[in-house]
């Protein structure tokens, strides 16, 4: 990551953190408060957000708000916007998501919607109405996460992953429309991580390719490095081969196949 007066100079004094309650999103959280930014916390467990906040605070003297808020809600981003109008944001980290593990037709329209909602809609108006912010201050930043299974279509996580795609896309574009006028955009795509909402969703194992899950501060540590340089990461040296291989070596048919294969043995299979 590039050093704090170079980091506040480029993101400024405060960043928002969008589904940081734990995992990931508190991991984004404590690595931010490192470099001395001011923290909104934003989720739907409100216990959870205090006591980071507190702790942050104690730890790092930064300050913090915290927002309890449900991302998937139509006017998520409206009020988020509303809330930190007052605030000089300068960066946005977009990091809660929703997963419907499981066959397509098995899920509730309900929660397919809700993917869309949690992972598209709410960032997407986000970074609109954030991104007229930053762009006329000249200065920002934001992280989307993105996930591996984005790079083909992923059986029993189908909407998740294309969800996912869209967000890879989405950063690719404003990354270069915006990186001269000095907003940087990066998307996060990661492999498994160990947290506990990955832990949360059982799966058996890797579905036999071995543990690759990576810590949390770890990911977080490369996305951060990578924000401002590029235009997405790939966290993990494992990951970049796999994904490597899957993008570039195997026809695409069988990148789907064998995907397909390694979800079914982790999500399907053993239930
Ligand atoms: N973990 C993995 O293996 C993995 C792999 C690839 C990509 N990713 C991506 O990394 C990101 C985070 O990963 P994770 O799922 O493991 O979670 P995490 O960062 O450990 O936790 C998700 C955070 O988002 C919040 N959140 C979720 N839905 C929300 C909603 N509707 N409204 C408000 N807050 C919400 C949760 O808090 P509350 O529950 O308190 O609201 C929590 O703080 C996601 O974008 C995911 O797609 C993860």
């Amino acid at each position: 990551m590039a050093d704090q007066a170079d980091f506040n100079a480029r993101y400024g004094r405060w960043a928002i953190v969008a589904g940081a309650s734990e995992g990931l999103g508190a991991a984004y959280a404590a690595e931010l408060a490192v470099h001395g930014l001011n923290l909104v916390l934003i989720a739907r467990r409100d216990e959870l957000l205090h006591s980071l906040a507190f702790e942050l605070s104690r730890k790092y003297g930064v300050e913090t708000r915290t927002f309890t808020l449900d991302l998937s809600a139509a006017d998520a981003a409206e009020q988020i916007a509303q809330t930190t109008g007052a605030l000089a944001i300068g960066l946005l980290v977009y990091n809660a998501a929703f997963s419907a593990i499981g066959p397509f037709l098995e899920r509730s329209l309900d929660d397919h919607f809700r993917e869309i909602h949690t992972n598209i809609h709410t960032p997407f108006k986000l970074i609109y109405l954030l991104g007229q912010r930053m762009l006329a201050q000249g200065y920002g930043g934001v992280v989307l996460m993105s996930s591996l299974s984005a790079f083909q279509g992923s059986a029993y996580i189908s909407t998740y992953a294309a969800t996912k795609a869209f967000n890879i896309v989405l950063a690719e574009g404003l990354w270069e429309e915006w990186r001269e006028q000095g907003v940087d955009v990066l998307v996060c795509v990661s492999g498994a991580v160990k947290t506990p909402n990955y832990a949360a969703s059982e799966p058996e194992q890797t579905g036999g390719l071995g543990d690759m899950t990576m810590a949390p501060d770890q990911v977080v540590r490369e996305a951060l490095d990578a924000l401002g340089k590029q235009p997405y990461v790939i966290p993990g040296r494992m990951n970049r081969v796999a994904s490597f291989v899957m993008r570039h070596l195997l026809p695409r048919k069988s990148a789907v196949k064998f995907k397909g294969g390694i979800l079914r043995r982790m999500y399907v299979e053993h239930k």
